[in-house]
């Protein structure tokens, strides 16, 4: 006697034999239905809601017994004991999904489907006798054949060694496993163990940043930062790569910092909510180029020059112990590099923002010591790296600051009076200005007059206040008066504009091989894209013009992307044939540079309009006694009038 059984939300349906566990109806019709312990009543991941006229058996003793972490939800049922006895509906609620969506979203997981690499499956073995010549490993592997259905299995020598032990721990003879792929044995606990873990990091040349997951729910459950230990090396990438050339052994010893560093890393994510190393299964890792090698303890310098050549373009598998790091059973996933300039942080970050899932002609932008720009849509994508330098970071501007607790990261200033309003990160007080606080401060003194559209400190404005002051054969203005006295000088803007010039430089050229003028929608990644306003950006002209409206901050998107690469194979194979289809624009050959690159140190841009902008802002009318100045900006003001009307 067969009854009919239908699954929701899948929809899959079919007869199945009455007296058939749910479980196995699932599985007889294809249904995502989850189970670690095999359906011994442990795990609790199988539970299922029936509707209310679905015939199913009575409560059973296992259920009815039943005392694991999750407890049984009111209308629930254990789908591994509740038999078919009739006709049925039943619901698979998501956390009982073994492709589950993401409920929560400690960091944007939006539209990811969990689907780890790496699935704990519990076994109890039968004890040997006499007369079964089975080994222990023969036996573990015909268990989880028989239970889970996984076929040619494999094992690391570390699990091999704890299989006997962990067998004799327990009287049921009870493991857990840890199969990666569904194909090599990496890890064996005795007993039940419900969680396995992993760790995505993203490895900037400023700061590491890595998170904690549960790989079968997706909850990321602890998220640290560190500084990276190479800085004293070089503040930027080029002067570690000198160093590495300069010094015999100055690889090794930029890959022992990293190393030593990511070691810390993970020991304050596993302290922090009392994890043990060895139940980290899986590690992700994205990072710029050169940080990519020098981890993986590959010299960097042939990046270091021209023609920027990668040792790697492809993803890297390996064990988390061959980069030395402290978890015994991890398994380590890095994601590829696009270019000599355009590192697996990129390939994170277009994971997570998904332009290449697009029709829209998105432009994509995360903002450090070098700019990496990716451009295009489900059609093309096309990527570049801009060389910024730390301008934007706060470094090397007199009162500039990295993006911390105390840096003004808001100003506004009076049109009239020139004093300015300003909020600090984390309503601490003031120890100096991040970038986002320098381009408001300037994007303001340019709606003010003080600042002409090319960059000078108009020195005629201090008549107007006492800010306005003389700073050597220049001008500056003072944004706090008190102590930390804190001027923006003529130098800072200076190093704003060419850091500025050089990412719209870089935009315009991937523009030009895209053969278009114009984008759609600008995302902006990083710490400064998640401070920076649209419109200063675009007052500024960091981008091209476009609606402020379509301009829009999706933080640390290479950190987002290295999670979804933890929880998902699927989300790995697609981003390594996306890379691998991207176009490369190397911008140090590209001879345009340096045109777009002249053109764009104007605010918000020397020679093009800014229509778009113009609806959200008033452009200050010419005001200086420079005369080419007054030409250049009276030209920009009656482009943008034109365009307005
Ligand atoms: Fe584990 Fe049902 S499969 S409790």
């Amino acid at each position: 006697m067969d009854a009919e059984v239908v699954f929701s939300p899948s929809g899959l349906r079919g007869s199945v034999p009455l007296g058939t566990t749910v479980l196995d109806a699932a599985r007889m019709l294809g249904v995502d239905l989850d189970s670690v312990c095999g359906g011994r009543g442990i795990c609790g991941r199988c539970q299922v809601i029936p509707a209310r006229r679905a015939v199913l058996g009575e409560w059973s003793a296992t259920e009815a017994n039943y005392a694991g972490r999750r407890p049984i939800d009111a209308n629930g049922r254990l789908g591994c004991s509740a038999l078919i006895a009739g006709d049925a509906t039943i619901e698979v609620p998501p956390q009982s999904q073994l492709h589950r969506p993401v409920i929560r979203k400690a960091i944007d997981l939006t539209n990811l489907v969990i689907d780890p690499v790496v699935r704990l499956y519990y076994a109890e073995l039968e004890t040997p006798v006499l007369g079964d010549d089975r080994s222990e490993l023969r036996r573990l592997i015909d268990a989880l054949t028989e239970t889970f259905g996984l076929a040619s299995l494999t094992i690391d020598p570390i699990p091999l060694r704890s299989l006997q032990p962990a067998l004799a721990e327990n009287e049921h003879r009870g493991v857990t496993v840890a199969v990666h792929h569904d194909a090599h044995i990496i890890a064996v606990w005795s007993g039940f163990v419900e969680v396995a873990y992993g760790v995505a990091i993203d490895v900037g040349s400023t700061t590491l940043a890595g998170h904690l997951c549960d790989l079968a729910t997706g909850e990321v459950i602890a998220t640290a930062g560190l500084m990276n230990p190479q800085i004293r090396f070089g503040e930027d990438l080029m002067s570690r790569v000198s160093y590495v050339m300069m010094h015999p052994t100055g690889a090794r010893e930029l890959t022992n910092s990293v190393r030593d560093a990511l070691n810390k890393l993970v020991a304050t994510l596993t302290d922090s909510v009392g994890v043990r190393p060895d139940r980290i299964c899986d590690v992700v890792i994205v990072a710029n180029p050169i940080m990519h090698h020098l981890l993986l303890g590959i010299d960097p310098t042939p990046l270091g020059t021209a023609p920027f050549t990668l040792a790697t373009d492809l993803p890297y598998d390996a064990r988390a112990a061959d980069i030395e790091l402290d978890c015994d059973v991890a398994q380590l996933h890095m994601l590829p590099c696009i270019a000599g300039h355009v590192g697996a942080d990129t390939a994170a970050m277009v994971l997570a923002v998904g332009p290449h899932r697009s029709d829209d002609l998105m432009l994509l932008i995360d903002v450090g010591t070098n700019a990496e720009i990716v451009l295009g849509n489900s059609k093309q994508l096309f990527a570049a790296s801009s060389p910024t330098g730390p301008a934007f970071e706060g470094a090397q501007l007199s009162c500039g600051q990295r993006a911390t607790p105390g840096a003004i990261e808001r100003v506004r200033i009076n049109r009239e009076t020139l004093e300015p309003d300003v909020s600090t990160i984390g309503d601490a007080s003031v120890t100096g200005v991040c970038g986002s606080g320098i381009i408001e401060t300037i994007g303001e003194l340019f709606l003010a007059g003080v600042i002409a559209a090319d960059g000078t400190i108009d020195g005629g404005a201090a008549t107007r206040s006492r800010r306005v002051v003389a700073d050597g054969r220049t001008f500056a203005y003072v944004l706090r008066e008190e102590h930390p006295r804190l001027l923006i000088t003529q130098n800072d803007v200076r190093a704003i504009q060419l850091a500025k010039a050089a990412l719209h430089a870089g935009v315009k050229l991937l523009l030009d091989r895209a053969g278009i003028s114009e984008v759609t929608s600008v995302r902006l990644a990083g710490a400064f894209g998640s401070h920076i306003d649209p419109v200063y950006a675009l007052l500024l002209g960091l981008i091209p013009d476009c609606d402020p409206n379509t301009v829009r901050s999706v933080g640390n998107a290479a950190g987002s992307g290295a999670v979804w690469a933890l929880l998902s194979g699927a989300a790995r194979v697609e981003i390594a044939e996306v890379a691998r289809s991207i176009v490369k624009i190397e911008t140090a050959l590209e001879p345009a540079f340096q045109t777009h690159f002249i053109d764009a140190m104007g605010f918000p841009h020397s020679t093009d309009a800014y229509p778009r902008l113009a609806k959200v802002v008033t452009f200050p009318r010419p005001s200086t006694t420079n005369d080419g100045r007054r030409r250049r900006q009276r030209r920009m003001h009656n482009m943008q009038t034109q365009e307005d009307a």
